[in-house]
């Protein structure tokens, strides 16, 4: 009997269904939660010791709690990770998390991405915007959709001389596709588990944490290789590849490291049996 380390902040759907499958195949779900997580120097070894064999990392902690709350926590996860199996590795998450580094991982792996421009000059941004007629700005740390804005001619450069002055960076990518939604495939080791197509339901951000909805979709062989070369670029054990489309083809727009698996076991599919076998695996 393995004791698997559930690493969250909270008890979600994705938690409760992987500790489900850790019963199920007869061994103990420990939550720990990562918000949790001190160490005092000197007086303990410097790796945490946790009453855990093995670990899912399910979730991290929003950077929204603090830059620095965040990198305590991935040092915690990758001491960890050089004790016990721990999936995903946290540099992976750690890819993942960085934008701007997975769209150029992923097109050193040979997968399409959109057209995307990292810049410090506005006027350099606008160019990009009007050339693509239509465009979004991203946080490179961003997720759940949060803080993307989509820019058309003519440009309101004080809006993007803000963000600029925010963040230090501007993330501008074409937009792609109708508006209409994208799609999440869920990969697990070597095989793509499915996917689901997630429509907006007011605008055109996709995140079902922005209110969007989950809808079978049907992955064909294109999508299933695109996926698996996205999960190899970043280095995931699993994870969901989000893909847009238009007539020209099809793009990732980035990986998640650390996915919600509600979209997909609402279309009936519950990966966590495959998650739990990977990591027994690596025990
Ligand atoms: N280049 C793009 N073209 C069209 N829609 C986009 C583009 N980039 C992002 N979106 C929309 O915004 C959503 C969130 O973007 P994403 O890059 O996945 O970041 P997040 O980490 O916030 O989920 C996508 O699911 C999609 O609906
Ligand atoms: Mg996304």
């Amino acid at each position: 009997m393995e004791r698997i380390g559930i690493v969250s902040p909270n008890i979600d759907i994705t938690v409760e269904l992987l500790s489900k499958s850790v019963r199920r195949k007869g061994h103990t779900p420990v939550y720990i939660n990562p918000l949790e997580f001190s160490v005092h120097i000197g007086r303990e070894k410097p790796s945490p010791s946790y009453p855990i064999d093995m670990a899912i990392i399910r979730d991290v902690g929003g950077v929204e709690l603090g830059t620095e709350g965040v990198s305590f926590r991935f040092e915690r996860l990758r001491e960890m990770s050089s004790d016990i199996p721990v999936i995903n590795p946290p540099d992976s998450i750690l890819v993942c998390a960085n934008k701007y580094l997975t769209t150029s991982l992923l097109l050193s792996y040979g997968v399409p991405v959109p057209e995307t421009l990292l810049t410090q000059d506005t006027n350099e941004a606008i160019e990009f915007i009007e050339e693509c007629g239509d465009a979004v700005v991203k946080p490179i740390y961003g997720y759940k959709g949060k803080g993307i804005l989509r820019f058309r001619p003519p440009v309101e450069r004080n809006l993007l001389e803000s963000i600029l002055k925010q963040r230090g960076v501007l993330y501008l990518q074409k937009f792609v596709g109708s508006g209409k939604g994208d799609v999440r495939v869920f990969v697990v080791g070597k095989e793509v588990l499915g996917a689901v197509r997630r429509i907006p339901s007011n605008n055109w951000i996709s995140n079902l944490s922005q209110g969007a909805s989950p809808h079978p979709f049907d992955v064909d062989d294109e999508l299933v290789d695109i996926s698996l070369r996205a999960k190899e670029a970043v280095g995931i054990e699993f994870g969901g590849i989000d893909i847009i489309y238009d007539s020209e083809g099809i793009f990732v727009l980035e990986v998640n490291a650390t996915p919600s698996v509600r979209g997909l076991y609402s279309v009936g599919i519950d990966p966590s049996d495959k998650i739990l076998n990977l990591l027994l695996d690596r025990g």
